[in-house]
């Protein structure tokens, strides 16, 4: 147990460090922005649901938001905003990378991002 949070320590400072290597870009949402779940569910709604579903129970194109591997621990706020901006490479699942997704700003992400952890709590995921 204790190893494998080790790894996974190194792995998410190895991922910060190309991250930054890399360029890509963090976004960070404005100081003191209160990340509000009632703002976030229909931005996650109109920009996630079609791939990681409206119960956030995944679809045929991404996976569930409610999965042990998208907990806080192992995905922090960050990797959401890097996800969003950047995109992802597919490494946990064979749906295929996810592309950057266009026109949302990093204050709106931390309101998906609040809207994700709330129904994580909810399913016991925390
Ligand atoms: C076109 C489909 C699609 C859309 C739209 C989409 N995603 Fe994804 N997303 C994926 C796939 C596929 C993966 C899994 C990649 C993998 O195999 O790890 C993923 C992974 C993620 C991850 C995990 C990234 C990591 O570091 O492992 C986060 C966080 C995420 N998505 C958030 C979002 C949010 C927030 C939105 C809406 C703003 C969104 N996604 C919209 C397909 C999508």
């Amino acid at each position: 147990m204790i190893k494998t949070s080790r790894a996974l320590l190194l792995l998410a400072t190895l991922l910060a460090g190309s991250a930054m290597a890399q360029g890509m870009q963090v976004p960070k949402p404005s100081a003191g922005l209160m990340p509000n779940p009632n703002i976030g569910k229909p931005l996650f709604d109109t920009h996630c649901a079609s791939c990681h579903g409206a119960d956030l129970e995944g679809s045929d194109k991404g996976p569930p938001m409610l999965h042990k591997v998208y907990q806080p621990s192992h995905h922090s706020d960050m990797a959401f905003q890097m996800a969003v901006k950047n995109g992802s490479r597919a490494h946990h699942w064979n749906f295929g990378d996810m592309k950057p997704v266009e026109g949302v700003t990093a204050d709106e992400v931390a309101h998906i991002t609040a809207y994700v952890r709330m129904q994580q709590r909810k399913a016991g995921i925390r």
